[in-house]
């Protein structure tokens, strides 16, 4: 069975059921999602490879190949219809896309495997969100509702809101208890739980509730199992959050009861949302893996049985790199593969990361401007930090999507926007793409003599798709140095 004939089971059935890794009924196999790729803006859905079964991520890495990929699409497959799509602009924000709709997230932003076999979740990083305004079956009003994520514990933010679950139709905030979502990560702003965080928690609207105390309620644990399974629910005066480590083990609840004032009733509208807030507030990041909202109120029971399956899922990490190893500890140099600009490198002047013609014959400085030792990644172990030859103790960070040379201050931030993930060239074999971590869609770039991390035709004009692959193509070489 999965997790929805679980739900049937329990008369609590699945009116949205969302995930990129796998089937959540044993008999579906429809399309999950949909992916648009860079090169010629063509389509296709992602099917599981048999009903009920794993993603079929093959075929995603077949029509990818040697391009970019966005999921555009995450299908519903509940058979309602509740489809999620880039959000539109909110009232708190527009995202940056055309018409202010936000980002899509990248297709290869968070690899996994369930039981060995390879899927991709959804990478959110900030801009980014997905939403359906026009929604069939889902809660509205004090109606009772139920619903079940699973997510990284390690990849968050203290930004408003990675949220799954019920918002506005309106895309703005109409008031306290408009939203019932599931929140995850460290923001304080509004309540929190035991710890430094991260939390799961509820978005009610107008704050993020650890339980009925609008500010910390000790019950709620942070996060720090790598997958996390998180549940809100709700109907009339009472609602609950429950979570559990998403491979193993059981779920515990770290709140049931009392709705907090000014939540009761509560007043849902029934749209969905992913990654954003309720307003459409953009500043959160986190990855989604599979989702459902249900109809009625969840026993406890149910939900156990519905952890039971996630953990026999077996959710593992991915590899985040592939191609030409960025070995830790070693000196390195980054060569532009673009005809005509072969002779450039990414070097530092100052602070600032350009693409500077160097080469063997140049001074020792200048040959040192261009050198860089890989570290292990400050923000994520799996992928690799540039740390400065002539300037020890500095990285190369992204700061508004421009490279820059920065001290390692030890924040969050700081760490993951100096995280950059190694990959097979876009332009050719025996050549790399340099991503980044925390956004996946976006790899080093020389444009006009600056490096930047830049998108395949996104709305920069850094973001240029005339020769993107070969613009986002190094040849990682023995440092000059
Ligand atoms: O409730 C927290 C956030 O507040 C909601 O997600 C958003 O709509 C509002 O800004």
């Amino acid at each position: 069975a999965g997790p929805c004939d679980i739900y049937a089971s329990g008369n609590t059935p699945c009116v949205a059921a969302h995930s990129t890794t796998r089937a959540l009924y044993s008999a579906f196999s429809g399309a999950l999602y949909q992916v648009t790729r860079g090169s010629d803006g063509a389509t296709t859905n992602i099917a599981p490879l048999s009903a009920g079964g794993v993603a079929n991520a093959g075929a995603q890495d077949t029509f990818c190949a040697a391009t970019t990929c966005l999921i555009t699409k995450i299908y519903d497959q509940s058979g309602r219809g509740n489809t999620l799509s880039p959000a539109p602009p909110g009232g708190a924000a527009k995202g940056p896309q055309s018409g202010g709709v936000d980002n899509s997230a990248s297709a290869i932003g968070a690899p996994v495997t369930l039981n060995s076999q390879k899927a991709y979740g959804v990478f959110i990083s900030p801009g980014t969100g997905y939403r359906n305004d026009a929604t069939s079956g889902i809660a509205t009003g004090d109606a009772a509702e139920g619903m079940y994520a699973v997510l990284d514990g390690t990849h968050y933010n203290s930004g408003c809101c990675f949220d799954y679950g019920n918002a506005e139709t309106s895309n703005t905030d109409t008031g306290s208890g408009a939203m019932e979502a599931i929140y995850f990560g460290d923001s304080t702003y509004w309540g929190s739980g035991s710890g430094s965080g991260p939390w799961i928690m509820a978005d009610l609207e107008n704050g993020l509730f650890s339980g009925s105390n609008p500010k910390e309620n000790s019950a709620d644990p942070s996060i720090s199992s790598r997958f996390v399974t998180a549940i809100v629910k709700g109907e009339p005066t009472q609602w609950a959050i429950r979570g559990g480590n998403a491979d193993s083990g059981a779920l515990s609840t770290y709140y049931s009861g009392a709705r907090p004032s000014r939540y009761n009733p509560m007043h849902k509208q029934g749209a969905i949302i992913l990654g954003i807030g309720g307003d459409n507030s953009i500043s959160a990041q986190g990855t989604f893996y599979e989702g459902v909202m249900t109809s009625g109120y969840p026993s406890d029971a149910t939900e156990n049985s519905v952890q039971a399956n996630i953990v026999a899922a077996k959710y593992a990490a991915g590899p985040l790199q592939s191609g030409p190893a960025l070995t830790v500890g070693s000196s390195i140099s980054l060569r532009a593969t673009t005809p005509g600009y072969t002779d450039r490198y990414i070097a530092h002047n100052g602070t600032a990361i350009d693409s500077d013609i160097i080469s063997s014959s140049s001074s020792a400085a200048l040959r040192e401007s261009a050198s860089w030792i890989a570290r292990t990644g400050l923000g994520n172990s799996n992928c690799v930090s540039f740390e400065s030859k002539d300037v020890a103790g500095s990285y190369i960070r992204h700061y508004n999507f421009a490279l820059e040379l920065v001290a390692n201050d030890g924040t969050q931030q700081m760490h993951e926007d100096a995280t950059f993930c190694g990959q097979t060239g876009l332009a050719g074999s025996g050549t790399t793409s340099i991503r980044a971590w925390g956004y996946p869609t976006r790899f080093f770039r020389h444009y006009f003599d600056v490096a930047y991390i830049a998108t395949n035709g996104g709305p920069e004009a850094f973001d240029a798709t005339a020769s993107y692959n070969n613009d986002i193509t190094w040849q990682v070489r023995t440092s000059l140095g």
